[in-house]
């Protein structure tokens, strides 16, 4: 098994790509603490991953409340004793022309795509540090590569994430801690069916394409390392095609 007692925090883990992710680490040997502000979906998550034969932690959490974010990083601590991964998924997103976005929406997409990135990896990093590994992964977007019309706020969140990610990369590879992103393509999961519900998705990706990708990174041997995954539909086109 690839992730042989490992501990893995899963944030956006109730539902779409998080319990995907939760689910094939599990299959894998790894512990997991689910998050969310969802507590049936994250309960759901949990007995799924303990049917798989493994711990599981439920956490109710706001990706961007500081105070939710330090006690789920200290429940998971205190639960598990050490974060080997931390896999930043929580997302939102609203898709409209940005004459129309409302300060709401634009100041909601960055807390949780981009600030809620900052405060759960402030939160868990210290103890990374202290033992000297650890995975980051980050699940940003194909909109953090490209301008895509009525995701002005996403694209912004998404792109900013991408930069973090690669600061940190540089910056905690002297930690032994390893820092990625995985940049997907459409993924039929509620957060789509919310933002796009127009669009036909019977060739879109599904959350185990996404958690096949977040597997390879999170399995890296500490010699070698990946910055970023683009997983995209196999009918699209490359990016920058
Ligand atoms: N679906 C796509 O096409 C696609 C493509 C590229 C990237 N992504 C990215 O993939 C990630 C997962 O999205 P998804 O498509 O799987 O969506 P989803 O099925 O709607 O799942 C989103 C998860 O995030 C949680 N969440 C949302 N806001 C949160 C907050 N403030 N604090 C804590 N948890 C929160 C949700 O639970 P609660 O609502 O209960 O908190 C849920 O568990 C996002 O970062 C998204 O941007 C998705």
């Amino acid at each position: 098994m690839l992730l042989q007692g490992k501990t893995a925090l899963i944030t956006g883990a109730g539902r779409g790509i998080g319990r995907g992710i939760a689910l094939a680490f599990a299959e894998q040997g790894c512990d997991i603490a689910a998050a969310a502000r969802s507590a049936d979906e994250v309960n759901a998550t949990v007995d799924a991953v303990k049917r798989c034969g493994r711990r599981a932690l439920a956490l109710i959490a706001d990706v961007s409340n500081e105070h939710d974010v330090r006690a789920m990083a200290d429940e998971t601590l205190n639960a598990f004793g050490h974060i080997d991964i931390l896999v930043n998924n929580a997302g939102y997103a609203s898709f409209k022309p940005f004459t129309e976005l409302s300060v709401d929406e634009w100041r909601k997409t960055i807390d949780v795509n981009l600030s809620g990135v900052f405060l759960c990896t402030k939160a868990v990093l210290p103890s990374m540090i202290k033992r000297g590994s650890g995975r980051i992964i980050n699940i940003s977007s194909v909109a953090g590569l490209k301008p895509l019309i009525d995701q002005s706020a996403y694209c912004a969140s998404k792109h900013g994430l991408n930069g973090l990610t690669k600061v940190l990369a540089m910056e905690l590879r002297q930690y032994g801690i390893g820092v990625h992103s995985i940049c997907p393509g459409g993924v039929d999961t509620r957060l789509a069916q919310e933002a796009m519900p127009d669009r036909d998705k019977s060739d879109w990706m599904t959350p185990e394409d996404i958690a096949h990708a977040c597997l390879y990174l999170a399995s890296l041997s500490p010699r070698a390392t990946t910055d970023e995954i683009v997983v995209r539909r196999f009918s699209s086109v490359p990016i920058g095609g």
